[in-house]
């Protein structure tokens, strides 16, 4: 009878898992992209997470349906991601081609011959056979000093290599898609003319750019003119960012970011949602056919995060928060690594 009892248990809790699989995914909309994939309209950051953090919110936002993944060789996170993909996966719980998972180039193998080098690396760290979308983290690089991800000179200066050739490192790009190691390419941090570069010499288009977009940074300009070339725009720190200032202290300097979350224009959209203004930011990105990928280890934030779809902001609304705009640029970078602006491709010269 015992025997019986656990049985009827346990197949009623596989069947409930079964069920809740199916259900986030569905919940979720997807948006089309240029190489006849789907990408999921919201994906799950993880810069600035790591360890066992990472893996705890990684357990919870696969739970709550979170499907597209968003991570980065530089990152230094890649391999506590494919830590958990691989349980996932090994335990049934979801398929590989239920999950959208994207890396990055880091900027020391911003070259050619960097490109099929760091993709394996990345691959192997994250326990896959290919990646759904790679991405060129930026169109600058450093140059390539052991496995220093950030190489400074003594004299803190980034140690810049120059002679970036971006023709040539898209081509290699192109060639991963052949060889079945990513399913599609794209760029982050490129600016207009250089993708219009980009787009005259490509035989693969870039699918994506990830870019920076929040309130206070909307970029329509860019926004636009990647959407009439049918590129999907990803919105980097979609939130404002709340934990840069932490993460510039790691480098001993200090920024004043302003406090997006605390808008009063947005404070009150969310009152009369009963939403919070992260939720009213998320959804005013999707509603805009943008992906925003928010990065939260807190489980009721993860949670928060992704329930965006039993509410539609009206016309006046979505005006209001475009309206918020102040060309506000967060990360520039040159921040960070110091001479970086001096770089032939630092796509933000003219800002
Ligand atoms: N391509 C690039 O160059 C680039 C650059 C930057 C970022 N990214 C990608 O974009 C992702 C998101 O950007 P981001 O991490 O800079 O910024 P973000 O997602 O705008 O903000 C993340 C911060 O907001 C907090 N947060 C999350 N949800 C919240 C909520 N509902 N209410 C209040 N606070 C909340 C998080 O803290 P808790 O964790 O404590 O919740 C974290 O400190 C990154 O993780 C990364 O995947 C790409």
């Amino acid at each position: 009878m015992k025997k019986v009892c656990s049985l009827i248990w346990l197949t009623f809790i596989a069947i409930s898992y079964f069920c809740r699989g199916l259900q986030s995914v569905s919940e979720i909309p997807n948006f089309p992209l240029n190489n006849g994939k789907k990408i999921p309209s919201i994906g799950y950051g993880t810069w600035m997470a790591n360890g066992q953090d990472l893996e705890n919110a990684l357990e919870v936002a696969l739970e709550d349906g979170y499907r597209y993944i968003d991570t980065a060789f530089l990152y230094g996170n890649e391999k506590v991601v494919g830590k958990v993909l691989n349980r996932w996966i090994t335990d049934g719980k979801l398929k590989r081609e239920d999950l959208y998972i994207l890396t990055k180039l880091p900027p020391s193998g911003n070259r050619p011959e960097g490109v099929s080098k760091y993709l394996k690396k990345s691959l192997e760290n994250l326990q896959l056979d290919y990646v759904d979308m790679y991405l060129i983290h930026v169109p600058f690089a450093f140059n390539e000093i052991g496995d220093n991800l950030f190489p400074f000179h003594s004299n803190k200066t980034i140690n810049m290599d120059s002679s970036t050739d971006l023709k040539a490192i898209w081509k290699e790009m192109e060639k991963q898609v052949d060889a079945g190691l990513t399913k599609g390419i794209g760029l982050s941090n490129y600016n207009e003319t250089q993708i219009k570069k980009v787009l005259e010499y490509s035989r693969i288009k870039p699918c994506t750019l990830q870019i920076e977009l929040h309130p206070y940074l909307q970029q329509n300009k860019l926004v636009e003119f990647c959407k009439k070339n049918e590129i999907l725009v990803i919105a980097y720190s979609p939130l404002g960012s709340p934990g840069l200032t932490k993460f510039f202290e790691n480098f001993q300097k200090k920024i004043d970011r302003p406090d997006i979350l605390g808008d009063s224009t947005l404070k009150a959209i969310a009152a009369k949602y009963s939403k919070t203004t992260a939720q009213v930011l998320l959804r005013f990105f999707t509603q805009n056919g943008i992906v925003p990928i928010p990065k939260s280890t807190n489980p009721s934030r993860i949670k928060m995060n992704i329930e965006i779809f039993d509410f539609q902001l009206n016309d006046q609304e979505m005006n209001e928060i475009k309206a918020l705009d102040k060309g506000q640029r967060l990360l520039n970078f040159s921040e960070l690594f110091d001479g970086i602006d001096k770089h032939p491709e630092y796509p933000f010269k003219s800002q």
